[in-house]
């Protein structure tokens, strides 16, 4: 037995302070998405304008508005991000009376160099993407390690065998019918969109949503657009 295999018999670890991502594939996620995507074209023609966050208008990027969740036309795929939602607060194990209480949705079409800047999302505990359209090369989502302390020296790591919770940064490549979601707390950006696609078959179209908890049977808060669950029973 040498030095290094005796010094592993004798080491524990342990693991605090995780950052949980958790991600999904939906299954009817092409008949949806071809839905989501007639709808959310025409949502652009009514409101050119939308409203302008951490993306690139000037690169013809379109936000909407963030209202997304109590608008019927999307109440499937609402249903589907409170189907996963309410799996996620289970995972955690958070507090049963409370629930998964959504204040904000909306969409993000990102044209060929359209990208987002680094932001986090205030006022939410969780958020979180949903592909509608994910052409290759339409930018990844990255994450910055939160630990600003944890760049102060960083080591040399065997590049051939990196544990992945030793990352500094983290991509996801954008996959339609995918959702992600991530503390809201997580610093995010997405890359430009390089894609190679012609026209509207080019677009990076994404679903962005804020979620916090709220106390079951409690009344909506009167100074935001909440939305549970049984809020979308039609
Ligand atoms: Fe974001």
């Amino acid at each position: 037995m040498n030095a290094s295999t005796a010094q592993s018999k004798r080491m524990s670890k342990e693991y605090y302070y995780p950052t949980q991502i958790y991600f999904t594939d939906l299954a009817a996620a092409k008949t949806l998405n071809a839905e989501l995507k007639s709808h959310i074209y025409a949502w652009r023609e009514r409101d050119p304008a939308g409203v302008v966050r951490t993306n690139t208008p000037q690169l013809g990027a379109w936000h909407s508005p963030t209202d997304m969740h109590v608008k019927r036309e999307y109440n499937t795929l609402t249903a589907e991000i409170f189907e996963f939602m309410h799996g996620v607060y289970d995972d955690l194990r958070y507090d049963q009376s409370f629930e998964p209480v959504c204040d904000s949705m909306w969409v993000n079409i990102n044209p060929k160099y359209s990208y987002n800047r680094h932001h986090t999302h205030p006022h939410a505990l969780w958020s979180g993407v949903y592909y509608v359209q994910a052409p290759s090369n339409c930018g990844l989502l990255c994450f910055t390690d939160p630990r600003p302390q944890a760049q102060v020296l960083t080591p040399y790591y065997d590049q051939n065998n990196r544990r992945m919770e030793t990352w500094n940064e983290i991509y996801y490549q954008p996959q339609a019918g995918r959702i992600i979601v991530f503390p809201a707390w997580l610093d995010h950006a997405v890359q430009p969109n390089l894609s190679e696609e012609e026209g509207q078959a080019a677009d990076r179209i994404s679903v962005s949503f804020n979620f916090y908890q709220r106390r079951r049977g409690a009344g909506p808060n009167p100074y935001r657009t909440e939305v549970v669950r049984q809020d979308l029973a039609p």
